[in-house]
Formats: C-alpha cells, structure tokens, sequence
C-alpha cells in the first residue's frame, strides 16, 4: 500500500486526490495545499517549498507525487524529487518547455513536422511588427513564457496587433520577453489527453472547455467555465490522426532532443478543415477537464500514473465508463474581474448527495463549520449522464440545490453537442 502527495489546490486536484484515494493500492492520499472541499475527501498539508515537499515525502514515504499545475513543473520540482529518489508525475523541467516556452513548442512542431499554425518567432518588436506587415488579419500574438492564459491576444487588425506586440514587449503582458505570432485558425477545439512514460504514449480521453465566462461563448476569457466528455466531434478517426502526427512524434521528438517527457500531454487542438492542428502543449492535467475525466475514469489511477514515472505504460490498463461526464463551473460575481471573498456557499451536502454527482471544489475554504468562497472559480459541480444531455441535467439540478447568491455560472455548457 501506498502513499501519495498531490500538488495543488484547485478543481483538477481536487479531482485527482478524490479518484485517488479510491485506488486499492493507495493507503493515504495528502495534498498541499488544498482547499476547504479537498480537506474533506484527503489530508491537507501545508509545504511552503520545494524543499519542504521533499523533506515531507521522506517523512511519510510517499510513493508517487502528482503534481497538478505548470510552474512547479517549469521550476523544476520533479527534478529535484527524482533526485531524492521520490518518483514524480509530471515531466522535467526540460520537458516542461513544451508550455513554458510557446516558441519551444512552435520549433519542435517545425522540426519534426508536427502539424500548428504558421509562425514565426521574435525576440524584438521591429521584426515582430515586420512579420505582421506581411499577414493577413485576423493573427494571433503570444506572450513566448507562462502568462496564466492572459498571454493570447487575437488581433483583428493590424492596429490592434502592433498594441499587443509593444505590450508585450513592454513587460505589460507577463512572458512576453519573447513573442511568437501565427497564423489564425478557424475550426473546433477539443483539449486532448495522452499519457506517456518518455516512451509509450496512451490516449487519456478528451473534451471540450468553455472559455468565455458568458453563456453563447461571449465575454472575456477564462480558465475554463465547464467541460463535458466524450465531444461527439472528436471521431475515432479524428483520435488516431491526433496520437498517430500531433503525440508519438512529440514524445519520440522530446526523447530526440535529450529532453524525455513524462506525465500527461495536454493538447488544445483545433480541428480545422485540414486536420486536427496543436495550437498548444500543456503539460498538465487541464482545469476543469480532468474533472470531468476523472469522473468518467474506470479503474485504479495509482498504477497509471506511477507508470508515467517509473516506466511500463504499455502493460497498465485504461477504461472510461461509457457515460458522459459533464463540469459546470460555478464562479463568484466579477471573476474574471475583480471579486469580493468570503461569502458563504449553502448546500454543498444537498448537491452531493445527489445520485451521480460531485461537486469539486476550487476556491473554497473551511471556516469552522462553513464553507465560504475565496477564488474566482470555486466549484466545479460534476456529473455522469448516460448522454450529454442527461449528464447536463444532473449538474444543473446539482447547481440548483445549492445556494450562493454571490455566486454564477454559465447555463449553456455543452451546448454543441446538444444542439
Ligand atoms: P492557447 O493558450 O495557445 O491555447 O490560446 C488560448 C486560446 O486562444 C485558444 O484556446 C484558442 O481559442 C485561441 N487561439 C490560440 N491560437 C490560435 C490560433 N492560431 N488560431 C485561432 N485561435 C487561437
Ligand atoms: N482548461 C484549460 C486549461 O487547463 O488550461
């Protein structure tokens, strides 16, 4: 039996501590630092750095770190837990590249013929300007470095390109010492997963996120305000093209490049008429996918996972049940603007207690016997339909039953497969 440390302190982690913890091989599962709905499920601890992780992994003996967000896999922490013998799931920081620098990422895909948007890569804005003289409009700018999805400007026009080439520049724009900017895409985006050991890469479903904070997709960007899995519009055959040009020739280039990567790929493809294209690497669990994910997933999460890190992923099993799954993100009034904190959510236990539900907590804290939202996003209210459509249903009656009027959320997830 086996202990396990997770990372993090939002929905997804909250998601795969709850599916952990269901594991036969897994005695206790810790994550740190948690958040109020987490402490409920798992033991929350508090490790305020690397060093601090490490130094609790020896003390409880822990088997296997999971790791739930980017910058600790940018700042190296899997490195430094390997280094102390304690296997990771997560890849290096030399592999973490792949999302820590989107021009890293655009020149592997050139590389080793990866199909993305054309592009080109600038460490100046007088170049960048010039490359964009040269284009049509719609074109889009990323900041080269992690930028927590504020990064992406779509620029419309050329005006409007050159105002986010010198924000960027300018520092105003985090990540943006560097700027890659490409060619525009239209089509459907599915996020999709696979998980690799450095050597085999096995699919780890799909589904679809809903960006915009508002219902019809409108108003600013999000982190994501529900998912709901399988999309319909992900085909079988849409699926093997994706592993057979976007992931195996990812993994094999990393190996190639001296830079193995471990952990789960995460690729926002967008399914244009040509094919499916990356439009961009995660090296992470997505946010609120994996809840929906790890409601759909079948089995025992610890072997698969430590597969990742120790090796052997060709010999573990995967299966997903064949309902749907659908995450409605309840948010508090503001986000993605300014929010008030504090305010007390009722009903968390009604919504729970409801056949096929789950209600993952994000930006929530425990204060004495109440729960009370501290983030933005701060529940992500789960649940299994045998359609997407009946998956829906139940997380809306689940929504329903809890009562936070300082809270929102979009009433139109999964509004393209069930149209
Ligand atoms: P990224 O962080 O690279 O996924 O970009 C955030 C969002 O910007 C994506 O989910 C897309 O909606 C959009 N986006 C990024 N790159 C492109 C592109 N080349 N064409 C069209 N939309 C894009
Ligand atoms: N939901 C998108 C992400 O996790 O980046």
């Amino acid at each position: 039996m086996n202990n396990v440390l997770v990372i993090g302190s939002g929905g997804r982690e909250h998601a795969l501590s709850w599916r952990l913890k269901q594991s036969p091989s897994v005695a206790k599962v810790f994550c740190s630092p948690g958040n109020g709905g987490i402490a409920q499920d798992v033991e929350c601890v508090a490790l305020a750095t690397h060093d601090d992780i490490v130094e609790f992994c020896k003390k409880e003996n822990i088997a296997l770190v999971v790791i739930g967000a980017e910058q600790p896999l940018v700042d190296g922490l899997v490195d430094k837990l390997e280094a102390a013998n304690i296997p990771a799931f997560g890849p290096r920081a030399n592999a973490a590249k792949l999302e820590g620098s989107k021009g890293f990422m655009k020149d592997i895909c050139k590389k080793y013929n990866i199909p993305t948007a054309a592009y080109g890569f600038f460490s100046d804005a007088q170049s960048a300007k010039e490359f964009v003289a040269g284009r049509a409009c719609p074109i889009v700018i990323k900041a080269d470095g992690l930028a927590a999805g504020k990064g992406v400007v779509i620029a419309q026009d050329k005006v409007e390109a050159e105002t986010a080439i010198d924000e960027m520049f300018s520092g105003k724009i985090a990540g943006g010492e560097r700027v890659v900017i490409e060619e525009f895409l239209e089509g459907e985006e599915v996020s999709f997963f696979a998980l690799t050991d450095g050597t085999n890469a096995i699919e780890f479903g799909y589904a679809q996120d809903h960006k915009r904070v508002g219902d019809g997709d409108k108003g600013p960007n999000t982190g994501g305000m529900g998912t709901y899995a399988p999309p319909p519009v992900m085909t079988d055959a849409l699926r093997a093209q994706t592993m057979k040009e976007i992931i195996l020739p990812t993994v094999a280039a990393m190996a190639k490049e001296g830079a193995p990567f471990s952990g789960v790929l995460f690729a926002g493809l967008m399914l244009s008429k040509t094919g499916p294209k990356l439009l961009e690497y995660n090296v992470r669990f997505g946010d609120p996918e994996t809840q929906s994910l790890m409601m759909r997933f079948d089995g025992d999460l610890y072997p698969v996972l430590l597969a990742c890190a120790a090796g052997g992923l060709d010999k573990v099993n995967i299966s997903f049940r064949k309902e749907a799954a659908m995450c409605v993100v309840m948010a508090t009034k503001g986000y993605p603007g300014d929010y008030a904190k504090g305010s007390e959510i009722r009903g968390l236990e009604k919504a729970d207690a409801l056949p096929n539900v789950k209600v993952f907590h994000a930006g929530t804290k425990r204060e004495g016997d109440k729960i009370v939202a501290v983030g933005g996003r701060v529940l992500g209210v789960t649940a299994l339909g045998e359609t997407i459509a009946e998956a829906q249903k139940n997380a809306y009656k689940a929504v329903d039953a809890i009562d936070w009027p300082e809270g929102f959320c979009r009433r139109d997830i999964g509004w393209r497969a069930i149209k």
